[in-house]
């Protein structure tokens, strides 16, 4: 999937993963990410989701990664927010008070870029990455974020039913990608639903990835 690809998405409005309602594994288990207000939570490839907004309105500081300018705008028009707009190496960065976006790729981020940060909040991000390309997001975003904690929402699907994205990320493929680093528990799992169900049948998952550093010192 190239940017262009994704581009395209937005411009034809074909964002049928976007959803109007704060997503319900985020409600039942963001409490397990154990954050207060002021905390930095990073949300990449964050698209225009309303799960933005309603980590800042727990008083969270919120930054996120998108390869579209049009998601971003929209997400500071929806918000009231007026951006301040910076150049940031190869991004722009979009930030207004408690939030921060970088349009642009999310292979093209820094640690010095992002600020400290509390927990990691993927929700279609991994499995909007291709095979070839997960591994590499999987260790980028564990450097970036200072292996912080992660919720990750995942489908399990069998792949012949549908070309992804969205992809199939099988338990034995999550696990592969992050147990070196992280204790991986599985916190819920549900039947697709929704717009998805109707081309493939499968379940949709959440993650706690705890690091492992922190587990040994709690
Ligand atoms: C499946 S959507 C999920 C969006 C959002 N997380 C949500 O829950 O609505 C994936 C998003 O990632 C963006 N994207 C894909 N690859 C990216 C990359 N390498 N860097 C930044 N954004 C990317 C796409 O433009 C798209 O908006």
């Amino acid at each position: 999937m190239d940017e262009e690809f994704w581009q395209a998405r937005w411009r034809e409005n074909r964002t049928g993963f976007h959803e109007d309602r704060p997503h319900e594994m985020l409600l039942g288990h963001f409490d397990r990410l154990g954050l207060s207000a002021g905390d930095a939570v990073f949300v990449p490839l964050c698209g225009k989701s309303v799960d933005l907004d309603w980590l800042l309105d727990r008083g969270l500081r919120v930054t996120g990664v998108e390869f579209s300018r049009q998601a971003v705008e929209e997400v500071f028009a929806r918000l009231a927010l007026t951006p301040q707009i910076r150049d940031a190496g190869n991004t722009i960065c979009f930030s207004a008070g408690a939030l921060q976006i970088f349009v642009g790729d999310f292979f093209d981020l820094t640690g010095s870029m992002l600020r400290r940060t509390d927990a990691v909040y993927d929700r279609a991000a991994l499995v909007a990455l291709p095979g070839h390309a997960r591994p590499g997001y999987a260790s980028r975003l564990a450097d970036l974020t200072g292996a912080a904690r992660q919720l990750l929402i995942s489908l399990d699907y069998d792949q012949s039913q549908m070309d992804g994205p969205p992809f199939s990320v099988p338990e034995r493929e999550i696990r592969d990608l992050y147990e070196n680093g992280f204790d991986v528990e599985l916190l819920s799992r549900r039947e697709i639903a929704g717009p998805l169900a109707q081309r493939c049948d499968g379940n949709e998952e959440a993650w706690l990835l705890d690091p492992r550093s922190a587990s040994i010192t709690a």
